[in-house]
């Protein structure tokens, strides 16, 4: 991995946070670039797995935090990250980046499941720090895999702010009907969790508060697509991308996603989910018409063509010129 937003940084502490939930402080050799609530880094693994977690320390903290939930059924980088040791352990982040950034509002309302409670984390020291009202409802399997909640409950009382925690197994999933109705005129909604909870939120905003604005951050792929099912996951083939950086020039066959023939010549380009929702193959566009097929860019962003998701975007021009 290279460029000018990659960073070596040192594991400085390891801390249990909840059931399945370890917190890692990352040090920098040097200053660590500022960052805002909801933005997150890449983590690159001793395994080469890349892996994307939101910050949830303190922005003024010099070095960054981050917690991971280990995922019995994930693929793997979890799994890494908690049995392998890596306080003592440099490793390379990328970032950060921030595609869930934190607009103004009137106040917020938070709603987090799990280890989605780490970027609103954030955001809520944000909003405390702003002296703007905010509410917390964050839910879990059960209540001691709640991370965070001592510090949640300690802003809250020094704010005015309100947590309301839910464990699935003594008080049900989490009253999303309820926390719509009552959440203030003009507070802004923000999500983070599973996949259900978000899509069930989104559902439930559209059709009982439809004037507030909802905004989310998915840490899996959209199930209802979200995509444009026209062009074919693995890109239409019959282009050829040509990398700016030393002008060679790679078909891109039938069947293959621009990320693989990259590879064939740049075998470092950085991939982590190779869904299109994560963000780390994002790359800019310099010539040729992008195809998108990715659940991160926005209409606008789209429509400007400047970069793209090549895991899963394909092209619409006989070639495309990329920033690599
Ligand atoms: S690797 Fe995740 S969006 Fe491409």
């Amino acid at each position: 991995m290279s460029g000018d937003d990659t960073h070596q940084v040192l594991v400085t502490q390891a801390r249990h946070e909840a059931e399945g939930v370890l917190s890692l402080r990352l040090r920098g050799d040097g200053p660590l670039p500022a960052w805002t609530a909801g933005a997150h880094v890449d983590l690159v693994l001793p395994s080469g797995l890349v892996r994307q977690y939101s910050l949830c320390g303190e922005t003024d903290d010099p070095e960054y935090t981050v917690a991971v939930l280990h995922d019995a059924d994930g693929r793997g980088g979890s799994a890494e990250i908690h049995t392998s040791g890596l306080v003592g352990r440099r490793l390379l982040i990328r970032g950060p980046r921030n595609r869930f950034a934190l607009e103004p509002a009137a106040s917020y309302v938070f709603v987090a499941g799990g280890i989605g409670v780490t970027p609103l984390l954030a955001m809520v020291r944000h909003a405390v720090g702003e002296g703007t009202p905010w509410q917390l409802h964050l839910g879990g399997r059960r209540a001691d895999t709640l991370a965070f909640t001592a510090e949640l409950r300690r802003l809250a009382a020094a704010s005015g702010g309100e947590v309301s925690l839910r464990s699935d197994d003594v008080d049900g999933s989490l009253p999303l009907a309820d926390i719509l109705a009552a959440a203030p005129a003009a507070s802004a909604v923000y999500g983070c969790g599973p996949p259900g909870l978000l899509t069930a939120l989104d559902e439930v905003a559209a059709r009982t508060r439809p004037e507030l604005p909802v905004r989310f951050e998915r840490f899996a792929a959209d199930p209802s697509g979200g995509v444009d099912d026209t062009v074919s996951v693995t890109g239409d083939g019959g282009f050829e991308v040509e990398l700016a950086g030393t002008g060679e020039t790679v078909p891109v066959p039938v069947g293959v996603s621009i990320l693989e023939a990259v590879r064939t010549v740049r075998p470092d380009v950085m991939s982590s989910c190779e869904e299109g929702f994560c963000g780390t193959c994002e790359t800019k566009v310099l010539e040729g018409t992008p195809v998108h097929r990715d659940t991160i860019l926005t209409e606008r962003e789209r429509a400007r063509g400047t970069s793209m998701m090549i895991c899963v975007g394909s092209c619409s021009t006989a070639r495309l010129v990329l920033d690599l």
